[in-house]
């Protein structure tokens, strides 16, 4: 699937993938180190994440090899390279991109449903939630825009944070919603505006039944058009919807 922002050239986007948790495929003996003590349920979404990411950049033509995390739990992707992954139920999505066309990327996945209330203020600023209300044809109420909100804080927090002096919080952007794609409003996270004007910012579901948000950093300073490549090769691909809801 190609999705194409208004205005100007195009420029490559990120490769995105999508696959089941528990599928094939298997870890270098370095990043099953990185995961040593951890629950099954933790090593199965690890490990689908680094199969998934390593499909996606043989495809782009990456150098293979292990995917080991930095102190901070990022990905580190092979040199010329930027990527995300997210998690979610049995459900994995990997972003990956080469760093002459995309600075960087993030990704995430959450169920289709509204977030618990208690979570709302937590993740929203006030006026947020009710403007969310029009994202979805079957609107459930502030629940599901909450859960909007908060997918996208998360996807802007895996490709920005490392561009932040201090962690970035939930409260320091907003999100507005404009068709399939989403703005970034910086409140008090001061990011350089420059930065923030480049965002291409894009949702989509997946079956019906999880929320993808992506952040995306272009290189360039006037982006135009960004190419969204999905990747549905493999029969484990989950595909996203044709077009999501108005
Ligand atoms: C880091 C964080 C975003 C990860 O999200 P999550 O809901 O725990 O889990 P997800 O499955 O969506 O994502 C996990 C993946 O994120 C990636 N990740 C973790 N830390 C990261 C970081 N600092 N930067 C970029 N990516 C990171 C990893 O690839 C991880 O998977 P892996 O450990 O298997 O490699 C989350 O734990 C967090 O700290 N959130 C609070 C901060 C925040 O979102 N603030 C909002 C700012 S606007």
């Amino acid at each position: 699937m190609t999705v194409v922002t208004p205005h100007g050239p195009a420029v490559h986007g990120p490769l995105i993938g999508t696959s089941r948790i528990g599928g094939r495929g298997d870890l270098y003996p370095e990043e099953r180190a990185l995961i040593t003590n951890a629950y099954p349920k933790r090593v199965a979404e690890f490990r689908a994440g680094r199969v998934l990411a390593r499909r996606l950049l043989a495809k782009l033509e990456a150098p293979q090899g292990p995917l080991l995390s930095g102190p901070d739990r990022a990905p580190l992707w092979p040199v010329g390279f930027c990527g995300s992954l997210s998690h979610c139920d049995d459900i994995c999505v990997a972003a990956v991109a080469r760093r002459s066309q995309v600075e960087a990327v993030g990704i995430d996945v959450e169920p289709y449903r509204p977030l618990e209330e208690p979570l709302w203020d937590v993740i929203c600023r006030p006026e947020e939630i009710h403007n969310h209300q029009r994202i979805h044809s079957d609107y459930r109420g502030p629940g599901l825009g909450a859960r909007f909100a908060f997918s996208a804080k998360e996807a802007v927090y895996k490709a920005l944070n490392r561009y932040t002096e201090r962690e970035l919080e939930f409260h320091d952007v907003s999100i507005q919603v404009d068709g399939d794609f989403f703005r970034v409003v910086d409140e008090t996270a001061g990011l350089d505006s420059g930065l923030v004007e480049r965002l291409v910012c894009r949702w989509t579901l997946v079956e019906e039944r999880w929320l993808v948000t992506t952040v995306i950093l272009p290189v360039s300073k006037t982006p135009g058009r960004v190419a969204v490549r999905w990747s549905t090769a493999d029969s484990s691909d989950l595909r996203p919807a044709s077009r999501p809801a108005p």
